[in-house]
């Protein structure tokens, strides 16, 4: 059933595929520079379909990118509860925005800033400004830097207090592995699509529970960031 779909999907849209020129496409991004593909889809690698995955340099292949896109897309229309107020819900009943970023490599504008504060940097333009999805700060970005090594997430108040920094950390936990050298990105795309679905929905899965070593650390420094800035590093794992 699920696959059905998806195949209908690939088919509509794959009619729709224009070409991307290659040259006039940069390897190195700045957060401003980098397109919204709610705007200008055909610069992300999604064709003619706004949606939410951003691909530029095309990490993913074609196939790829739009089944990733449709989980997205089901994630804010069909798959979880709109988190905003009733008023707001009344007037349009969608559930929690996420949109991905694949940058094959940031432009790190000060060179006293690490590859760490730049994916915060970037991610947090794109949830706050750039890209800003939702409507009672209900969205997330994910922004993955293949040459970087990171993996960063970035979500607006309401949906900060759902995927708090542990969650976050316990999800890039689970799927570190597949954005490794060598491994398999659209699997763990997928499956952080999955993970983010099932915490979005309340069912906190067993294995993401925060263990209760984690509850001690600084969690001081932590609140700061977790409504507005909730971020994981995923890349505390990658780039040791
Ligand atoms: C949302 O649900 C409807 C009805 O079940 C289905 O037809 C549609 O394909 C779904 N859309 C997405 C993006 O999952």
């Amino acid at each position: 059933m699920v696959r059905l779909e998806v195949v209908v999907v690939l088919i509509f849209v794959g009619v729709a595929f224009a070409q991307l020129d290659p040259d006039d496409i940069p390897s190195e991004w700045l957060p401003e520079q980098f397109p919204n593909p709610k705007r200008n889809p055909q610069a992300c690698g999604l064709g003619n379909k706004y949606g939410y995955v951003c691909d530029p340099n095309l990490l993913l292949t074609e196939k790829q990118r739009l089944i990733l896109d449709w989980l997205m897309e089901g994630l804010v229309k069909n798959d979880t509860k709109c988190p905003c107020s009733v008023w707001a819900c009344e007037q349009k009943r969608q559930g929690y925005s996420v949109g991905i970023a694949l940058v094959k490599k940031m432009k790190i504008p000060d060179r006293s800033r690490t590859v760490l504060d730049q994916a915060k940097v970037f991610a947090h333009y794109l949830q706050s400004t750039h890209w800003h999805y939702g409507r009672c700060e209900e969205d997330i970005v994910v922004l993955y830097s293949k040459e970087d090594e990171v993996l960063q997430f970035m979500a607006g108040k309401t949906a900060g207090a759902v995927l708090t920094n542990q969650v976050a950390r316990a999800i890039g936990n689970h799927v570190g592995g597949h954005f490794r050298e060598g491994g398999n990105l659209p699997y763990g795309l997928y499956d952080l699509g999955l993970l983010l679905r099932d915490v979005l929905n309340g069912n906190t899965m067993y294995a993401l529970a925060p263990k209760a070593e984690a509850l001690h650390g600084s969690a001081g420094s932590l609140t700061v960031f977790i409504s507005t800035l909730i971020m994981t590093v995923l890349a505390l794992f990658i780039v040791s």
